[in-house]
């Protein structure tokens, strides 16, 4: 089952198992990351499941639609690398992807 690393604004990780089809808001979720709470459950409105993915990681995912290019404007210090954690499937090609939970979310 492929890893997720999500990091805390201070550095901590937490490596999480994550079933392939589920995104990376229900992975973090699911194991209580702090500062990711997918208030609206997935549905590309709420953008409280933001972060920032590293290389080479971020390249490999298909880009943002319109609807969550637009969640990330409004987003708690959006960024170069952020997408909404709700967006992205995890696929075995996403093994050991490293994710970061924006500071102040
Ligand atoms: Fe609300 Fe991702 S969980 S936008």
């Amino acid at each position: 089952m492929p890893k997720i690393v999500f990091v805390q604004p201070d550095g901590r990780r937490q490596i999480v198992d994550a079933p392939v089809g589920q995104s990376l808001m229900e992975a973090a979720t699911q194991n209580l990351v702090p500062g990711i709470v997918g208030e609206c459950g997935g549905s590309c409105s709420c953008a409280t499941c933001h972060v920032y993915i590293d290389e080479p990681w971020f390249s490999q995912l298909t880009p943002a639609d319109e609807m969550e290019a637009g969640m990330l404007e409004g987003a708690v210090a959006p960024g170069p690398h952020s997408r909404l954690g709700c967006q992205v499937p995890v696929t075995d090609a996403l093994d050991g992807l490293v994710a970061h939970v924006p500071p102040g979310q």
